[in-house]
């Protein structure tokens, strides 16, 4: 069911390592990006896929996880990512991508969950330092990382309270992420 596949999509940070994603796999599923909107149809955006362990340590190094988890440096070795679609915006197609990148990325986490892997989006990066690692001329800038992998942690939503929108992780290691409820999310427009 579509619902259980968006719940089940969650931000995952720690995986099993030792299983790997094919290139194949990476192409199919930036493949699907294809069929999604894109403003003035332009289609932007690309991705550079990392699939190879020794690259994916050095993509690793330049990223950042779970800014709220301050006694937390991200996954340890043996429980990072097997893979990463780096996500690109081609300047020479068009300077901006308005919404493209979210409904593509969502694809992808989308089609990766429904296949027993699961990931993260990342913003904070080291541009500067992930755009030589992956040697990406001028033209090409850096979007989101996607992290992708089979995930080996537990992530369960729970009810937001009185806005407290960090997540956190309890003594069992297990990721909890605050949503608020769904009627907050409608406006009534007969109280405004
Ligand atoms: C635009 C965007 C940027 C994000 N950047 C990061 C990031 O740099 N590092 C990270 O660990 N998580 C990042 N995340 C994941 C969010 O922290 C995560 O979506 C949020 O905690 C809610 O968890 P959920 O995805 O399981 O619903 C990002 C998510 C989005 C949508």
């Amino acid at each position: 069911m579509f619902r259980d596949l968006l719940q089940k999509n969650r931000s995952y940070r720690r995986f099993d390592e030792e299983v790997r994603i094919s290139e194949e796999q990476l192409r199919e599923w930036v493949g699907l990006t294809r069929f999604c909107a894109s403003a003035r149809n332009a289609q932007p955006l690309k991705y550079v896929a990392v699939w190879d362990a020794g690259e994916c340590e050095v993509v690793f190094e330049t990223l950042a996880w779970a800014g709220y988890l301050t006694d937390w440096d991200g996954p340890e070795k043996g429980e990072r990512p097997s893979a990463y679609l780096v996500q690109v915006l081609d300047t020479r197609i068009s300077e901006n991508c308005l919404c493209d990148d979210g409904i593509q990325i969502q694809t992808i986490l989308l089609a990766a969950v429904e296949k027993g892997y699961g990931g993260c989006v990342i913003k904070s990066f080291k541009n500067e330092k992930l755009r030589a690692v992956l040697g990406l001329p001028d033209f090409l800038k850096i979007n989101y990382v996607i992290a992708l992998g089979k995930p080996c942690e537990k992530v369960v939503i729970e009810d937001m309270r009185d806005n407290g929108f960090k997540y956190w992780r309890d003594a069992e290691q297990v990721h909890h992420v605050p949503k608020r409820k769904a009627e907050e999310l409608w406006v009534r427009r007969e109280e405004l």
